[in-house]
């Protein structure tokens, strides 16, 4: 499903009324947008996101960190899949290709879903480990490149500005929200491509907090919590909702994931085993926004 602008009903891009989909005048213009860092939606979301904090004795007694992620996950695919974030930023990127910066790059999987049309990439992350496996997948597709070493917006200096900025699954990190998008918004001479979880990713265990810590979680934040903070800014985005392909489950690594964010040791891993076989496939319900100046 797609809405166009759905917080102001703008159909000035809207190619059944004669517009051009991503394409506002000034494509070399640097977007600019206002950032209202203490609005109502910016305060609910981190409202959400504080409320679902691990508590900090369980966080204490974690063998690992839960908030990490295994680089080997990571790693990008040979061949990208079609996917309507793909098609947003090849399209804001044009036939002439351009700059892109992807930030929480990860493996790189955003940004290389765009060879040929990606001329040079910056892979913006925290994690060391993540951005050798960036490095890696870039130097093994002869893709000209860059690595910033940071967490966004505080490593705005160090990345610059690029045709079109990428974010992919680092919204649910991400207390401030507010400037976190404006600062995307500032970086892109183009446009911005968003892609996260229609619902916060860590519910899918909510009912394994229950079972091993007797928690209950309150309700997940979910991408239109991320649109309320999007239209605070002032940006009117295309957003596509759609559907992830049923990927083979891969249990041994779902295991290894849930016993990191559930903070447990892995003496416990045949009872966590256990708790996973029972619960559904994880989430796959994904919204991609993106937007112009
Ligand atoms: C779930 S992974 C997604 C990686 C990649 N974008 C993808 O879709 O495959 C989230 C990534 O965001 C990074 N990250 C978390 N907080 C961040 C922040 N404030 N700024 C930049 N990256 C961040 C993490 O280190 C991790 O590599």
């Amino acid at each position: 499903m797609t809405t166009r602008c759905g917080w102001a009903g703008d159909r000035s891009q809207d190619p059944a009324a004669g517009g051009e989909l991503h394409r506002a005048a000034g494509r070399r213009g640097h977007l600019q947008h206002p950032n209202l860092p203490t609005s109502r939606a910016a305060t609910r979301w981190r409202e959400l996101l504080e409320a679902r904090a691990i508590p900090a004795e369980i966080r204490a007694a974690a063998p690992q960190d839960p908030s990490q992620h295994d680089p080997a996950r990571f790693v990008p695919p040979a061949t990208p899949k079609d996917t309507p974030s793909r098609r947003a930023a090849l399209q804001l990127l044009g036939p002439a290709g351009g700059t892109v910066l992807d930030v929480g790059c990860g493996g790189g999987a955003a940004g290389l879903a765009l060879v040929p049309k990606v001329t040079r990439l910056t892979g913006l992350d925290p994690s060391a480990d993540m951005l050798r496996v960036f490095e890696r997948a870039c130097i093994e597709r002869g893709v000209p490149h860059r690595s910033v070493h940071g967490s966004w917006p505080d490593a705005v200096p160090e990345a610059g500005v690029a045709d079109v900025v990428l974010c992919h699954h680092v919204g649910y990190n991400t207390p401030d929200l507010g400037p976190f998008v404006a600062a995307l918004s500032a970086a892109a001479r183009c446009g911005v491509v968003v892609e996260l979880h229609a619902v916060h990713p860590g519910a899918w265990l909510d009912p394994l907090w229950a079972h091993f810590h007797g928690l209950r979680r309150p309700p997940p934040a979910t991408a239109d919590d991320v649109l309320a903070v999007v239209a605070e800014g002032g940006i009117c985005p295309e957003v596509q909702r759609w559907t992830r392909p049923a990927a083979p489950r891969h249990p041994e690594a779902e295991v290894d994931f849930s016993l990191r964010r559930l903070c447990l040791p892995a003496e416990r891993r045949n009872e966590v085993a256990e708790a996973v076989a029972g619960l559904g496939p994880r989430h796959r319900d994904l919204v991609t926004i993106s937007w112009t100046g």
